[in-house]
């Protein structure tokens, strides 16, 4: 089988910005930001280069540890871990009607919510996700919750309350009022939290996110208040988008005014550059241009997209027509709430789609970081180490104890790197860094 090795875009990239650095440090200032990177140190000048720092704040890797930027989850359900691995034999819209409409209506229970998301986050981060796009529900109360959950974690997030007042259960649905109204105090709710924190040189942890759950679940009246909140606030949006065929089927008769799925948020002012669109499947060409135009992103789900059997995104394309992509777990859609499995399916999925334009190792661990962090719109901060930028980052033990991997005489940085994406997991994360800060997770 014929490997093309053309580089595309964000191959380019990496090989600009050299793949890893051997003997270097790393610098961290007060603010949690990089603060100098030093590369090529020659091993009898660390000790100079050191000169200042107290000893207590020195992290010294061996040779079978390195760090690599956190990873970004674009697309994960916060309540939908509670069935993480349940009901994969059911098609999309039987399985949110069966499954998950009243799994998510337990959650106007607040403290449940908080039982449930303590898991979802710690297990989030602990599978070294630093930054993810959340949906939570309906509720407000249990919205909030989930904020208050994340930031006594320490992860970096975006959060939406989730909006549906149509084609939704009697026991998960909500008026356009109630829903722009909580919708609003939510964003506020956000904003309060940030504000009383006087975040003077860091970027507030979490952000409020619109979030329509999708097209049918919210008419057009209340699509048109999202859209004027998301740009009242200037805050970002995400939905779901083109993910099955039936789906889309059905979308198109509740909007016969629309040209297509995609012109649906268009013409709702809900596709800009700071929308995240989950799935993309099923996409025309026109549905392509209209992403281009508005420079929206993409959460690609390969995970969820073989479960629940929606079929392959074609990620290639994507990033031919250069569109922002990044990685989404989609649990429950998704059975793994970890990246490196998210990465492992993109993997799979890009080989069944076109062996002959299937995604490199190094477009892979980009669109895990750096594709992630465009599709937030965060590029400028997160995603990868460079000076000024965020230290958001896992500190990888490839010889942890009860490692799934196993390390031989020859490995190289590159083997051991490469045995870490696609052999290792949790066990092999050693610390989680977000911010600068050290996370610290409660015992499983
Ligand atoms: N479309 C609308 N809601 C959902 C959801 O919860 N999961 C997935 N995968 N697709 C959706
Ligand atoms: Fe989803």
């Amino acid at each position: 089988m014929a490997q093309t090795q053309q580089p595309a875009q964000v191959c380019k990239y990496l090989l600009q910005n050299r793949g890893y650095i051997e003997n270097g440090l790393l610098f961290v200032d007060n603010h949690g930001k990089i603060a100098k990177i030093v590369r090529d140190l020659p091993r009898d000048q660390l000790h100079n280069a050191l000169e200042g720092v107290a000893e207590d704040k020195v992290v010294i890797l061996n040779d079978n540890q390195f760090i690599i930027p956190g990873f970004i989850d674009t697309h994960i359900h916060a309540p939908q871990y509670s069935y993480c691995g349940n009901g994969h034999d059911i098609p999309l819209l039987e399985w949110l009607d069966t499954l998950t409409f009243p799994q998510e209506s337990k959650f106007k229970d607040s403290n449940y919510a908080r039982q449930v998301y303590t898991k979802s986050v710690a297990r989030s981060l602990r599978n070294g996700t630093t930054s993810a796009c959340w949906f939570a529900t309906i509720h407000l109360d249990a919205t909030k919750e989930l904020v208050k959950v994340i930031l006594e974690q320490g992860q970096r997030a975006y959060v939406g309350k989730v909006n549906m007042n149509q084609q939704s259960p009697d026991i998960l649905i909500e008026t356009t009022e109630s829903s722009v109204g909580d919708t609003r105090a939510f964003i506020e709710f956000v904003n309060a939290i940030n504000n009383r924190m006087s975040v003077v040189e860091t970027l507030p942890l979490v952000t409020p996110v619109i979030t329509p759950r999708f097209a049918i679940s919210c008419d057009s009246e209340l699509l048109t208040e999202l859209g004027k909140l998301a740009a009242e606030y200037d805050i970002p949006i995400q939905s779901h988008l083109c993910e099955t065929l039936s789906e889309i089927d059905f979308t198109m008769s509740l909007f016969p005014e629309s040209a297509n799925y995609t012109s649906i948020y268009a013409d709702h002012q809900l596709l800009n550059q700071r929308s995240i669109m989950a799935h993309c499947v099923h996409m025309k060409d026109e549905e392509w241009a209209l992403m281009k135009k508005a420079n929206a992103g993409i959460s690609h789900c390969a995970n969820s997209n073989f479960n629940i059997r929606s079929g392959m995104a074609n990620v290639r394309k994507m990033i031919d027509l250069d569109l922002k992509v990044g990685l989404g777990t989609d649990v429950s859609g998704g059975y793994s709430p970890s990246v490196l499995e998210a990465l492992r399916c993109s993997r799979i999925c890009s080989i069944a789609k076109n062996p002959e334009e299937s995604l490199s190792i190094p477009e892979l661990f980009y669109l895990a970081t750096m594709g992630g962090a465009r599709v937030m719109e965060l590029s400028d901060k997160i995603g990868n180490f460079e000076v000024g930028k965020e230290f958001d980052a896992i500190l990888v033990n490839t010889t942890a104890p009860r490692s799934p991997l196993d390390i031989f005489a020859h490995d190289t940085v590159q083997t051991k790197f490469e045995k870490y994406l696609f052999v290792g997991d949790d066990r092999n994360n050693e610390k989680i860094y977000v911010q600068g800060l050290e996370v610290r997770l409660p015992e499983y």
